[in-house]
């Protein structure tokens, strides 16, 4: 049986990857220093698979603890979600970015060379395309320019994995996301804001949940039908899925420590398919019955008007393809969040 060691499994993403990994039949180790997530989603976690994962609270720069992972356990290969990912944030403090994101991710993956470890999919984002000056849809060629901190951060590790592919053989799938929402269907994990969310979808819900008024909608006078922007919303389960494929097709590749072959690729996570702020205003009052208050507010700076992919290369290169609806995530994510 592999051993499959994550990072920050109990965050949004890798909470819902890891009963995915879990019930594929894999031993799980997670680890995250629990900065961003909640202890209690590991015991959620393990409601909903067969087999326990194993957890560690480390943080990935603490090279003496993370090697001590590495020392118990024979990890074939790593799936590295760990990251701070709140663009905003990242401007007024990017040090803070560049230490955990991209120092993290350097001491994760001189241990992996240390112990032999070559295979990873890490978690990337379509924020690396240049979204104000190419239109959509984004393949995987699309010119690439990052204009905040976190964005460069993910640029930079994709960049410093290139390297380690050509010199030290890694073999790497980075996953460019593009805007996970929705909820494991059983309501036990999902996304949980702990401060005031930043994204639509999660703000939507606070107002349906009566925290704040109305929604403020980011502007009606785009170059797009309804006037809103336009962004391409994906099921995190479809999502999660996505991570288990792509970590096949690595093995599929050789996970002998002595194949020194290496690869690096990088495939979007999409739909294919665009959704207005209007028509999730929409969606979410068909799906969950109740009226949205909103009121059209100033733009959000840097916000682009449409971002969506291309989704081609992921059924190509992973057999992969998302199967559930925006609505199908906005009533999973909407059961989730009213069991809190
Ligand atoms: C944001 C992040 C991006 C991240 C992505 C997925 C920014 C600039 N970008 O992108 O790095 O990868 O989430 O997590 O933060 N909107 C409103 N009212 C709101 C909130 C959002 O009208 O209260 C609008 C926004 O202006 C935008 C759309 O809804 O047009 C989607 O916003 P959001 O969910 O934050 O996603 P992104 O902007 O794609």
């Amino acid at each position: 049986m592999q051993t499959i060691l994550i990072t920050w499994w109990l965050g949004y993403i890798g909470s819902h990857a890891a009963v995915v990994f879990a019930n594929a039949g894999y031993d799980v180790v997670i680890v995250d220093n629990l900065s961003n997530s909640e202890i209690g989603v590991l015991e959620k976690i393990n409601e909903l698979v067969a087999k326990p994962v194993s957890f560690y609270k480390c943080d990935l720069r603490d090279k003496i603890e993370l090697s001590k992972i590495f020392e118990t356990h024979s990890i074939d290969a790593v799936i590295h979600f760990a990251g701070f990912k709140a663009v905003g944030e990242s401007c007024e403090k990017p040090f803070l970015y560049y230490d955990n994101n991209v120092l993290g991710s350097i001491v994760l993956y001189e241990l992996m060379v240390h112990y032999g470890v070559k295979n990873l999919v890490f978690s990337s984002s379509c924020v690396v395309y240049d979204s104000m000056h190419v239109d959509p849809p984004y393949t995987e060629s699309t010119p690439l320019k990052t204009i905040n901190p976190y964005a460069s951060t993910k640029l930079m590790i994709e960049i410093m994995l290139q390297d380690l592919t050509m010199h030290l053989g890694f073999r790497v799938i980075a996953l460019r996301y593009f805007n996970p929402i929705g909820a494991h269907p059983s309501g036990k994990i999902g996304e949980s804001p702990r401060w005031v969310p930043g994204n639509l979808l999660p703000y939507i819900y606070w107002v349906l949940l009566g925290k704040y008024t109305y929604l403020s909608v980011r502007w009606n006078d785009y170059a797009t039908p309804d006037g809103t922007c336009i962004r391409d919303y994906l099921h995190v389960m479809d999502l999660a899925e996505a991570h288990l494929c792509a970590f096949q097709s690595l093995k599929s590749l050789g996970t002998e420590k002595s194949n020194n072959a290496g690869s690096f690729d990088v495939i979007n996570l999409g739909t294919g398919r665009g959704t207005s702020v209007m028509e999730m205003i929409q969606l979410t009052e068909k799906v969950t019955w109740k009226k949205l208050p909103y009121q059209i507010c100033p733009r959000r700076p840097g916000d682009a008007t449409s971002v969506y992919a291309n989704p081609d290369k992921a059924t190509t290169a992973l057999w992969w393809k998302s199967t559930r609806s925006v609505e199908d995530a906005i009533r999973d994510g909407w059961n989730f969040i009213q069991s809190l």
